[in-house]
């Protein structure tokens, strides 16, 4: 394949970026790369509830609305992302729970309205939503977010109802990260998902996070996972690799990131059900890493200017 677009075209494995919509709108170099490579996109931030209600009541769906409608031009799939989360919760929400203003029986009303709208606004134009981020703790439990805090467990069945109701097309996910191998949150996320599945609820896949880094080992069992969730009916993505090293960059550093990034598609290649690979964005010049991993980076495909890594010619070469 000459690109990523043909390497999803011949695989049949759509490949996905992360996409920031300031660097959408202002770099045209930036823009490019997305649309010439990628044939499904998911918004980094600009989809999740603290920036489309700020505040109460005023919804502020430019930043996503300009995502769908670039994805609809240039032919890409969009992933939702996310709608019940703990983090990148308005703050009139969080403060309202804390200081008691908003009680439980609003605080239910208040996740369904949530849902519903914004399901409903991209009604048709989203292929799937991650209705559920990372709900489920490392050791295994469930987390105590304020969801499970005030509204009890029903709650992700809940959310997967109002979702399916507001689009009925949409491909509905629970997605998570360490779920590449971490035991306790793997097995506890597959009988959550079969208890749903035996209450009826509308789950249709798994999302693998995928923030993987190079002083770890790479997460060898992988595959293996996926096809336990597959075994269940489940679709199953890769929804936001990316692969970080410690600073500074070296061109051993590079090579082995490269064979963490082609053996992820060699993983979702080798499962039926794996349909997506998503990439937490494409260039390092616009990546969540240094500011969240201090001295680590270099995270991604291309390097600041836009240059293919090594991992970008690896990924081309998977068989
Ligand atoms: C990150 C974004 O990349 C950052 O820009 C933001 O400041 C914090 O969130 N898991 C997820 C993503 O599901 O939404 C997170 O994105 C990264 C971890």
């Amino acid at each position: 394949p000459r690109d990523l677009r043909q390497l999803a075209e011949q695989t049949g494995v759509k490949i996905g970026s992360a996409v920031d919509i300031a660097a959408l709108r202002a770099e045209s170099d930036y823009r490019r790369v997305l649309n010439r490579q990628f044939n499904h996109v998911t918004a980094e931030n600009a989809m999740k509830w603290e920036s489309v209600e700020p505040q109460r009541g005023v919804f502020t769906w430019d930043d996503a609305d300009t995502l769908v409608e670039n994805a609809r031009r240039n032919r890409q799939q969009v992933r939702g992302h996310t709608l019940v989360w703990h983090n990148q919760l308005p703050a009139w929400l969080t403060a309202g729970v804390e200081d008691g203003s908003i009680g439980a029986t609003e605080l239910r009303q208040i996740l369904r309205d949530h849902i519903t709208t914004q399901v409903r606004r991209y009604k048709g134009k989203i292929r799937a939503w991650d209705v559920v981020n990372e709900v489920v703790e490392e050791d295994g439990t469930m987390r105590q977010s304020i969801w499970l805090k005030h509204l009890g467990s029903g709650y992700i069945a809940d959310a997967f109802r109002w979702a399916h109701r507001a689009d009925p097309r949409a491909k509905l996910f629970i997605n998570d990260y360490n779920l590449e191998w971490n035991a306790p949150k793997i097995e506890t996320t597959l009988s959550l998902v079969k208890e749903l599945q035996a209450q009826g609820v509308p789950i249709h896949g798994v999302g693998f996070q995928g923030h993987l880094g190079i002083q770890y080992d790479y997460p060898g069992d992988w595959a293996n996972v996926m096809r336990r969730f597959a075994d269940l009916g489940l679709e199953v993505a890769i929804t936001e690799l990316d692969v970080r090293m410690e600073l500074p960059v070296t061109p051993e550093k590079l090579a082995t990131q490269a064979t963490y990034y082609s053996r992820a598609m060699t993983d979702c290649l080798s499962v039926r059900a794996c349909r997506e690979l998503t990439v937490w964005g494409f260039t390092d010049r616009h990546s969540w890493v240094p500011g969240w991993f201090d001295g680590e980076g270099a995270a991604c495909l291309l390097d600041e200017n836009l240059a293919p890594k090594p991992a970008y010619q690896a990924l081309l070469t998977v068989k």
